[in-house]
């Protein structure tokens, strides 16, 4: 069904982007280097001390606008092991609170020495606004409906560590869920259509409106360097044969009446259960982006079943953010004068 694009391997390419919002303007031998990065800094966390100077004295600030327990204890733990200094804003108890704008707020923090700056925010391309008035570099947490490129990298790692060969093409992945509000989705459009995966979205129409929009125009190739993608609400058929099965979390918080029943209905029709899994191959990986509602998208004993990679997701989000505040960082060092070769120095270290 889906013509898989044609990655090429890049090894020679340098990371040149200093920011990170979203993975649409990411090429795919881009994404190669940062899974060869990722693959190092695993390397690092395989040691007994977790800890390189790769970042020493470089000022990481987290600025989560929304909820987060995995995005930002891992980048924070990410910027530590890269021996940054790390300085975490909740906007619950900044001045946020009193009515400060996030470009006032943005302003203060590169005032007070932020170089690198994490932001969620629940505004999709509030992320954009920040990288047009800060100096330093702005990776996305998350931003609204509309990007999750760590998550989405994160996700693509682990679904190379489990694939044989690590080679995604024609390798069908399933999403199943809340498509409609998930930013992690959108995300992983970019990253897996690069990768030539025969991706299917799944849910319910109302949970799919633009989906097929977006598939039809990317049909006909009209993205170099993206295959096409499938937009359906049969659930057997997107699980069918599958290589990997992604549930997505129902959003409550994000739905507006009238787009299901009832999350009981949600659940007899669409929930990841033993039956729909079953239908996927049988050494198909479980995935889910977490947090999750057990019960309604996702069965608990597939969450914890021996398919289920999760966990794994969560660990790989710690060196995928290493790679990335390494990179970016790195080709900040590299364009100033007389910091060249301060990206290849850090490397070394990475790899050492
Ligand atoms: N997957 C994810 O973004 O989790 P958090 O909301 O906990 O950061």
């Amino acid at each position: 069904m889906t013509a898989a694009a044609a990655p090429t391997t890049g090894s020679s390419v340098a990371w040149n982007h200093r920011h990170l919002i979203d993975l649409d303007v990411v090429t795919w031998p881009e994404i190669e280097l940062i899974m060869r990065t990722t693959e190092q800094m695993k390397g690092i966390l395989a040691r007994p001390i977790r800890k390189v100077p790769a970042l020493n004295g470089r000022r990481v600030t987290t600025l989560f606008y929304e909820a987060s327990t995995r995005t930002r204890v891992s980048f924070e733990t990410a910027a530590r092991n890269l021996s940054a200094d790390v300085v975490s804003v909740s906007t619950a108890t900044s001045s946020v609170t009193k009515g400060e704008s996030l470009v006032d707020t943005i302003r203060t923090l590169e005032a007070l020495g932020a170089e690198i700056l994490v932001m969620r925010h629940s505004v999709s391309g509030a992320p954009y606004l920040a990288a047009e008035i800060f100096s330093g570099h702005v990776l996305n947490g998350g931003d609204g409906w509309h990007a999750h490129p760590t998550q989405a990298l994160l996700d693509l790692f682990t679904m190379r560590e489990h694939v044989p060969g690590g080679d995604l093409r024609g390798r069908k992945v399933a999403i199943v869920g809340d498509i409609l509000h998930s930013r992690v989705a959108r995300s992983n459009i970019w990253s897996l259509t690069a990768a030539g995966a025969d991706l299917w979205l799944c849910g319910p129409a109302t949970l799919l409106r633009g989906m097929d929009r977006w598939a039809g125009a990317w049909a006909g190739g009209a993205i170099p360097g993206h295959g096409r993608f499938n937009v359906t609400s049969d659930i057997n058929a997107a699980v069918k044969d599958a290589d990997v099965v992604m549930g997505l979390r129902i959003q409550r918080e994000r739905m507006q009446g009238g787009l299901l029943p009832s999350l009981r209905e949600y659940a007899a029709m669409y929930q990841l259960n033993a039956e729909r899994v079953s239908l996927a191959k049988p050494d198909a990986i479980v995935m889910h982006p977490v947090p999750m509602n057990e019960g309604v998208e996702i069965a608990p004993d597939i969450a914890t079943s021996g398919r289920s990679v999760i966990l794994d997701q969560v660990s790989n989000g710690v060196a995928v953010r290493m790679a990335l505040l390494y990179l970016l960082a790195g080709a900040h060092e590299a364009a100033q004068p007389g910091h060249e070769g301060a990206h290849e120095a850090a490397h070394a270290e990475a790899a050492r």
